[in-house]
């Protein structure tokens, strides 16, 4: 038995780094995933993962910052299995790194077109689906430690995922009553498969990062995935609202 037995969701940008852990992740504890990423070949890929480990998955391409696209996901789910039971809203993207008074507006834009619109258009149908059927659902959105202080060079990240913090708690406050949950989880650095290449031909910098923070390493995707899961799970279920950072102490400093 695993603790998403018979529910139904999809995860967004999870052709691969924290969105692929976590498709397989909710596969491995019993869902149906539809997985989707702007990139179709890694997201048939995750999908195929996930099948050849004995789960369930169909995969779309989408790209998350449409509203007509997180709409054919909700879609998608519902006419695969019948209902939508989670989200996990995970496509974010970084920023150029240089002062405030260098950035451009163009990036702001662009950073919050996919992290803050794409994000509000993803909860903007999924909760319209949880609330046709009645019974509940959870959503779990993927914010940053960025999301709860700052980080100099890094205006626009560190604005949109305080935004995604900002929508997820509203959210989470206009639809409690209904059953349904919204959280989000605040990932520290992990070791995507580009951080991962990062640290194996530079392990210097890498120990330089890690040694700030208090557990001394980078997260696994695989931690930020059990964590989703977990928030959408009915272990959960008087969770909502609420920003879990998965960081290795790093937020307890505040540096
Ligand atoms: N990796 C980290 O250290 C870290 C730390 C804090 C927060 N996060 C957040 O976690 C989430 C996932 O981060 P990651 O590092 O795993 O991502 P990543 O950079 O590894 O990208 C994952 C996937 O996103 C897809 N993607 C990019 N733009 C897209 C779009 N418009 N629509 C759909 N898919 C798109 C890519 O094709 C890729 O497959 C993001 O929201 C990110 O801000 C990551």
């Amino acid at each position: 038995m695993g603790i998403m037995d018979g529910k139904s969701g999809l995860v967004t940008a999870s052709g691969g780094g924290i969105g692929r852990a976590s498709a397989l992740a909710f596969a491995r504890a019993g869902a149906n995933v539809l997985v989707s990423d702007i990139d179709e070949a890694t997201a048939r890929e995750t999908a195929e993962l996930i099948r050849a480990a004995g789960g369930t998955a169909e995969s779309l391409v989408a790209d998350a910052s449409d509203e007509a696209a997180n709409l054919a996901l909700v879609q998608a789910v519902v006419a695969h299995w019948g209902r939508l039971d989670f989200a996990h809203n995970n496509a974010g993207i970084g920023s150029p790194n240089k002062p405030l008074t260098e950035q451009e507006g163009e990036d702001w834009e662009r950073i919050f077109r996919i992290n803050v619109f794409g994000m509000m258009y993803a909860v903007k149908h999924q909760l319209r689906q949880f609330l046709r059927q009645g019974d509940g659902g959870a959503i779990v959105n993927s914010a940053s430690t960025a999301g709860v202080s700052g980080s100099t060079g890094l205006s626009p990240y560190v604005s949109s995922k305080w935004a995604v913090l900002g929508l997820t708690k509203t959210a989470a406050a206009e639809v409690a009553a209904d059953g349904i949950r919204v959280n989000a989880i605040c990932p520290g650095a992990t070791l995507t498969d580009a951080l991962q290449g990062w640290k194996e031909s530079s392990p210097d910098a890498y120990e330089a990062v890690a040694s700030r923070i208090p557990m001394r390493r980078m997260a696994d995707a695989a931690e930020q995935a059990d964590a989703a899961v977990w928030l959408c799970s009915p272990q959960a279920s008087y969770v909502t609202g609420q920003a879990l950072a998965i960081d290795g102490g790093d937020t307890i400093l505040g540096h």
